[in-house]
């Protein structure tokens, strides 16, 4: 491309006027003499010249017309156009500039002149081409880079949560459900303009997947406590409770070492607010109502819900519609009355979710090998009457 010699368009209906201009320019550029308006755009179609040197008095099309038609074509609109003309009003320059010619040249011209300009407007266009090359291989050289951030950050995010599931083991595709169910609802908030104020300052890329890291903090509970095949203690209740405002800190500390980040902002809401009940009941600091965040009270009704439906050491399953009863009955108490009142129209697909992800979730286990203790229980507890009462009442760990 270095070495390339530049190709001009001389565009003019007086043959005499092409040849002295070919004669002078030849030298130094390849030169295309192109007798009229229609020439140049048959030519353009296969070659673009780095520059048009255009005469404005032309039959058929003339040269104000010929630069409308470069203007309105994106494959010509850059390419430089330089009046070559006979009219030497200045209401005819300004027209021409006007139209977006870089330049106007008066014939008869002085040929080292118009040499000497030629040299200027192609250097300025070679300067032109050479930022744009390389602001555009700038800016592909951000998006990779960005996305090999992004990747990199799903794939530490999948590992921390894979962690948190592994040790957490009875939760089983907990998680992965929770952010389905939660599309589902934020979906029906959208529909039906409730908390809309909330909800339109979301970016929902973000919200979803940080809803994952919503138990993060079990990390730090001991597997006693944890995979314990019965109720809680009291005390081991108040330990295993911590894991909200654990998680919480934790992600507040990723935050304060990176930029303003709203998977991290909707991630810390989410682990320490979920557990968080309407009337206040809830920990880790007893919000009540408005003041519990939406991602909070939405996290509340997907979480317990999802917790109902499943199989644990110390409880039996509930089928979807024994869940959705549970759910009805804690509105106002445990749960924002309007998202059960959402919850409500979206339990077949909520339903079909678990249904699906329970599939997904034995072809996974199948292919690891792994006999996970909820499916034990599961299978063994399937068609055993179930105490509802007592299963929510375990549910607050
Ligand atoms: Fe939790």
């Amino acid at each position: 491309m270095k070495n390339r010699r530049q190709i001009i368009f001389l565009v003019d209906d007086n043959i005499s006027n092409l040849t002295a201009g070919k004669a002078i320019l030849k030298t130094y550029y390849d030169v295309f003499p192109l007798s009229s308006g229609s020439r140049l755009f048959a030519m353009l179609e296969n070659i673009k010249p780095d520059l048009i040197l255009l005469d404005i008095e032309m039959p058929e099309m003339n040269g104000y017309e010929a630069i409308k038609k470069l203007k309105e074509d994106e494959t010509t609109r850059d390419i430089p156009v330089i009046f070559l003309t006979g009219r030497i009003d200045s209401g005819s320059e300004l027209e021409g500039l006007s139209l977006g010619a870089i330049d106007y040249i008066f014939k008869p011209f002085s040929p080292p002149l118009l040499l000497k300009r030629l040299e200027n407007h192609l250097l300025t266009r070679s300067q032109q081409i050479a930022l744009k090359d390389y602001n555009d291989n700038l800016q592909q050289m951000v998006e990779k880079r960005t996305r090999q951030v992004v990747e990199l950050q799903n794939a530490i995010l999948n590992t921390v949560t894979e962690m948190v599931e592994f040790r957490d083991d009875v939760t089983g595709g907990h998680i992965e459900r929770t952010q389905n169910y939660l599309t589902l609802l934020v979906d029906k908030l959208l529909q039906e303009n409730i908390y809309r104020e909330e909800v339109s300052s979301w970016n929902l890329e973000f919200l979803i997947p940080s809803a994952q890291l919503h138990d993060v903090g079990k990390i730090a509970i001991s597997d006693t406590i944890l995979n314990k095949p019965g109720k809680l203690t009291a005390g081991e209740f108040e330990i295993m409770k911590r894991h909200a405002a654990i998680g919480e800190t934790a992600i507040e500390k990723i935050m304060e070492t990176t930029a303003e980040n709203d998977f991290l902002h909707h991630a810390k809401i989410f682990a320490g607010t979920h557990h968080e009940k309407w009337d206040g009941s809830g920990y880790p600091r007893n919000l009540k109502n408005y003041d519990i965040p939406l991602q909070g009270r939405l996290m509340a009704v997907v979480d317990v819900y999802d917790a109902l439906i499943s199989a644990r050491p110390y409880k039996q399953p509930l089928s979807p519609e024994e869940a959705e009863e549970v759910i009805i009955s804690e509105r106002g108490k445990h749960f924002d009355p309007i998202l059960v009142d959402l919850f409500r129209e979206l339990t077949p697909q909520f339903a079909l979710v678990a249904e699906y992800c329970r599939v997904q979730e034995g072809v996974r286990d199948k292919v690891r090998g792994k006999d996970r203790v909820h499916d034990r229980v599961r299978d063994s507890v399937r068609n055993r009457a179930i105490d509802r009462g007592k299963s929510y009442a375990v549910l607050s760990r």
